[in-house]
Formats: C-alpha cells, sequence, structure tokens
C-alpha cells in the first residue's frame, strides 16, 4: 500500500562516492523548508573510486554499509551521482515539439550529439522551454551516462540493500542545492574542487551555461608532498591538512600549495573567461566554492584576487533547519562546502 501523501515528498539518501571519500545526506521536507535529518562521511581506501569508475565495487560497499548502519539511517531509497568520462551532458537547440516527438527526434539522432555508441549509453533530457515568440526553438539538456558504469554503482547498492531511484550527475547537484539555499539566483560560477577533480557550472539567467570536469584537485597536493619528502601518502595528507608538524619542510609544502593552486585558479579563469566572452552583458556576481579542496587555507582570497569576483565557501545547511539534538551545528557547517554534491542528491523526491 502507498500512501499518497508520502511519496510526492519522499526524499531519497544523497550518497556521494568521490574518490576521496563517501558523504551521505538525509534530509526532511517540512512545510517550505529542508531539515536535516543525517550527514557523515568516510573515507575509501586508495584506488577503490578513481575517475568515477567503481574499481572495488566490494570495499565501496561495505564502506557506505557500515556508514548508514553507523549513522542509523533506515531508508533504502537513495540517489548518487556521476561524473567524468563516462557522462555527457549537452545542451541542443531544436524545434519546439511535444514530449513524445521530442523523445522519438532524440533517440534517432542522438548519434549525431553523442560520442558514445547509443546502445551503450542510458539517456535522458529536459526540455528547458527556452521558446519564445520571436524565436520558435527551445533548448534541450541531454543527458548520456555509459551503462557500464551507471550498472555498476546499480549492483553494488543493490547487494549491500539499497535501491538507486536517483541518478544525478554532479553537475547538476551542485547546481540544485545552490539554487534551493538562495532564494535569488544571481549569475554565479559554481566550483567544486574535490580529492581528483574540480567541477565547474557556471549559472546564469537561471541556466547552467559552462559546465567541466577537470582532473585536478587537493590529492594533487597529497601527491607532491608524498614525492617531494618521499613519505607515506597518509603522513604527506597530514602535512596537507596541517595534521603534523611541518617543521623545516614548510617552506617547500607552501611553494606545493602555490604551484597547484595556481593550476586550479588558472583552470577556473579559462572557464570565466569563456563564459565572459559567450555573455559579455551578463557579469558574474560571484564565485562560490565548495569541496574538500576548497579548504586550502587561503584559497578564497588568492581565487578573489586573480578572478577580481567575490568568492564565498558554500554552506548548502546555512538555511536549513536541524535538530541540535541529532546534528551538532557546528559540524554541519564545518563539513557544509564538501557536502554540497549530497546535499544536492539529497533534495530531490524519490522517483518511485
Ligand atoms: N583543509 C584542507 N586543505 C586541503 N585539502 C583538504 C582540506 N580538507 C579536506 N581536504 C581534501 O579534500 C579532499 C576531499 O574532498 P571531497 O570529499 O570533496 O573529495 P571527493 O568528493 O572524495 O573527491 P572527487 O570528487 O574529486 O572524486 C581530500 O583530498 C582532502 O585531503
Ligand atoms: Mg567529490
Amino acid at each position: 500500500m502507498k500512501l499518497p501523501f508520502l511519496s510526492s515528498e519522499q526524499l531519497v539518501v544523497g550518497v556521494d562516492i568521490g574518490s576521496h571519500a563517501v558523504k551521505v545526506c538525509q534530509l526532511k521536507r517540512t512545510d517550505k523548508a529542508y531539515s536535516v535529518v543525517t550527514i557523515g562521511s568516510a573515507i575509501l581506501p586508495d584506488g577503490a573510486v578513481d575517475d568515477g569508475t567503481l574499481n572495488e565495487p566490494e570495499v565501496v560497499g561495505e564502506v557506505i554499509s557500515e556508514l548508514f548502519k553507523h549513522l542509523k539511517i533506515k531508508s533504502k531509497k537513495v540517489g548518487f551521482s556521476i561524473s567524468g568520462y563516462s557522462v555527457i551532458v549537452k545542451k541542443v537547440n531544436l524545434a519546439v515539439m511535444d514530449e513524445e516527438k521530442l523523445e522519438e527526434h532524440i533517440l534517432s539522432e542522438a548519434e549525431q550529439y553523442i560520442p558514445f555508441d547509443i546502445e551503450d549509453v542510458y539517456l535522458d533530457f529536459q526540455d528547458l522551454k527556452t521558446n519564445t515568440e520571436e524565436n520558435e526553438r527551445t533548448d534541450v539538456m541531454l543527458v548520456a551516462a555509459k551503462k557500464e558504469i551507471v550498472d555498476n554503482y546499480l549492483k553494488m547498492l543493490s547487494a549491500i540493500g539499497l535501491q538507486a531511484t536517483i541518478v544525478d550527475v554532479d553537475g547538476f547537484a551542485l547546481e540544485n542545492t545552490y539554487e534551493h539555499n538562495v532564494p535569488k539566483s544571481e549569475n554565479v560560477a559554481l566550483v567544486d574542487i574535490g580529492a581528483s577533480k574540480m567541477n565547474i557550472n557556471i549559472i546564469s539567467g537561471g541556466m547552467s551555461v559552462v559546465a567541466r570536469d577537470i582532473v585536478v584537485g587537493s590529492r594533487q597536493l597529497t601527491e607532491q608532498i608524498q614525492s617531494q619528502f618521499d613519505l607515506e601518502f597518509e603522513e604527506a595528507e597530514a602535512l596537507k591538512l596541517g595534521h603534523a608538524d611541518a617543521g623545516d619542510r614548510q617552506a617547500e609544502i607552501e611553494e606545493i600549495f602555490s604551484t597547484v593552486c595556481t593550476q586550479w585558479v588558472l583552470e577556473i579563469k579559462k572557464a570565466i573567461d569563456l563564459y565572459h566572452s559567450n555573455f559579455p552583458d551578463a557579469p558574474l556576481a560571484k564565485l562560490v566554492l565548495s569541496g574538500g579542496g576548497s579548504k586550502v587555507a587561503g584559497l578564497t582570497d588568492f581565487l578573489g584576487q586573480e578572478t577580481k569576483l567575490h568568492v564565498e565557501l558554500f554552506n548548502p545547511f546555512q538555511n536549513m533547519q536541524s535538530s541540535d539534538k541529532k546534528v551538532d551545528r557546528n559540524y554541519l557547517d564545518s563539513v557544509g562546502p564538501e557536502m554540497a554534491i549530497a546535499s544536492g542528491i539529497a533534495i530531490r523526491p524519490s522517483a518511485i
């Protein structure tokens, strides 16, 4: 039996499977606001997930299963998101058609838009309804995800008793959580810096107009510290996070930070320049940073100087309620940036 008012508002548990850590976020919807039920994260063993691919599904499944147990999450309905080479997001401009015709058209023409064999992908699309009286064509967002990659996630989750009803894309999740938390949408650059990738998503006029994944991230810092001083990964990670005393290595570590962050900033500037050349009359209001890499000390200031934009750290829970008894507010605020994508998956109603 399905109760009518449960289904529409029932949200999935957001599971963001990164290359460094799994982040889990469960939200609840009360009236018009969201409130945080549970959040948590667990570090993954090195190499278990790489470039959006599950190299060791059993290991990842075990970590997620333990995390759900630890957080006492009963719900089995989850959403996860994909990124990287296994997913293509593309906007195409088409004549206005009804839903059925549009589907027919996309299925027959898909190979023209997507560089994958159509047999190998799951396809989805959304009419953005950008047509106006003067312009009768509309933009349609196409998403193609490699079946093999998605099926591996589904298999891993079902093996631990979870049912994935939503497959999101990192960039969409980021956009969704940002838009749900910021009432008035300005033109912004959303930048999520994880361990191995940076996702840039520029939102202008309420739409994503520049979206890209770049293979840089905070892991570069760890790896360079590791090779410079011939250390174990964990030792280098502790130095990076300031958990171990750098001693006379301080200056060299700072040099590594400076070189790597300069590279990140160059990539961000490239995307912003591309945006400005395409939309010269719609300046960006700010740059919003998320992901673990956004916590690098001094990065926001450095980015601000280089881009001349106001830069802020994103906290998806800023406007959400939470029960102080269950979720510590300071913890929520401190992990907010890493939880951006998980929260973006978690605000989506369950499809089934
Ligand atoms: N204060 C900090 N300074 C530098 N790096 C940090 C800091 N805090 C966390 N990190 C780094 O952030 C990374 C984890 O961030 P996040 O959870 O966003 O990555 P991920 O989602 O697992 O990776 P990806 O999305 O790239 O696959 C790790 O590399 C971690 O060392
Ligand atoms: Mg990530």
